[in-house]
């Protein structure tokens, strides 16, 4: 039996999500209770993902909910200490999208994939060669597909979608702009190669805002946020301009659904589109996609930024940073070597 520190959710959060929703405990947990198809594992990196805020409700929308009492879960990489599976062994580094927030546990092994096998560190399987990588990729080049010399903004352009979405738009030859809160994400994402960037905090008027931004207009708009960004989009679209909705980030602490966005007619007068996805849709396509990314970070032309924090009972901070941006780069939560 071995004592383990775990992270339970105790209650749903009432906008922003506060340290007390959470608990850590500890339990106690049996490897011999260890079943065929089996692995027992210790917990190494966790990713804290904004969507995990969608599941923090009663009833869910396209998430399941997460459960008061129970362990809280995330994508997560973990090393394989005893196995039961055919398919791992003992010392395999895995990942699942459901892994417990705790120090070790037991999981069944068609929850979980071994990492890709490239040479970079662990953490950039939970980034650039992970879910947030995947989801800049397919919701950029598929939703969007973006030509040569076209203009593509993107807001949360200093995250861990943001700033890969800007990258891979330079790669296909774009005019990059970025939206982030702050000087320090504009001086960082212009130094990834954004043409220029946006500091949202310090402005009265984002229609106008975003006109002097990109005076000639938008082609692509990457919206990671929604809101008053969105809104203020609308009336700066090119012809056949195409916006690809990853993510709301503005609208998840409020309980009240959403109003907007205002201003849609206008994807009507510029022939344009705008389209919705969950990643996981291109799942079949993943393997090819992660050796793109990975061949364009060895070669240097992507490059990487991890904002890690340690200690499992820094998991509940990292997450709730997300929303009061305090992260430059992908968060990801170092709980063991
Ligand atoms: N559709 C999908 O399959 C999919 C998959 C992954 C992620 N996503 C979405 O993609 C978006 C980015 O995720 P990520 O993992 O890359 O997170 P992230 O950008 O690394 O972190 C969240 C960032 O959002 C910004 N933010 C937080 N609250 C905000 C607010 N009220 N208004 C404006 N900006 C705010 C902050 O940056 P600033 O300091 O710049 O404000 C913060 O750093 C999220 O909306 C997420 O839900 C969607």
């Amino acid at each position: 039996m071995t004592q383990v520190k775990q992270i339970i959710y105790k209650s749903h959060p009432d906008g922003m999500p506060k340290e007390s929703d959470f608990e850590i405990k500890t339990t106690t947990i049996d490897e011999s209770d260890l079943k065929e198809g089996q692995l027992y594992v210790q917990l190494l990196e966790v990713s804290v993902d904004p969507y995990l805020r969608y599941r923090m409700v009663e009833v869910g929308g396209g998430f399941e909910p997460f459960k008061v009492g129970q362990v809280m879960n995330s994508i997560a990489l973990v090393r394989v200490i005893t196995s039961k599976s055919d398919q791992f062994k003992k010392g395999d580094i895995v990942t699942g999208w459901s892994v417990p927030w705790q120090e070790y546990s037991i999981l069944d092994a068609t929850g979980v994939q071994k990492i890709p096998d490239v040479d970079v560190p662990l953490s950039y399987h939970l980034h650039s060669l992970g879910m947030t990588g995947l989801t800049a990729y397919f919701g950029l080049l598929d939703i969007c597909n973006p030509k040569q010399g076209e203009i593509v903004l993107v807001s949360a352009a200093a995250g861990a979608v943001g700033m890969l979405v800007g990258q891979i738009a330079k790669l296909k030859g774009c005019k990059v702009y970025g939206i982030a809160g702050g000087e320090k994400k504009v001086n960082f994402v212009k130094q990834l190669g954004f043409d220029d960037a946006l500091d949202y905090k310090g402005v009265s008027n984002m229609d106008d805002a975003i006109k002097k931004l990109c005076p000639d207009g938008i082609d692509v708009y990457f919206d990671n946020v929604g809101g008053e960004t969105l809104e203020a989009v609308m009336i700066n679209l090119r012809n056949f301009a195409r916006i690809s909705l990853c993510g709301s980030i503005t609208e998840y602490n409020n309980a009240e659904s959403s109003k907007g966005p205002r201003r849609y007619f206008n994807l009507t007068y510029a022939n344009a589109k705008m389209e919705g996805f969950l990643v996981a849709r291109w799942k079949d396509q993943f393997p090819k996609a992660i050796e793109e990314l990975a061949g364009w970070l060895k070669e240097g032309k992507i490059q990487e930024k991890i904002d890690e924090w340690k200690g499992l009972e820094n998991i509940v901070p990292a997450f709730i940073a997300l929303f009061t941006g305090l992260n430059v780069g992908k968060v990801v939560v170092k709980i063991a070597e």
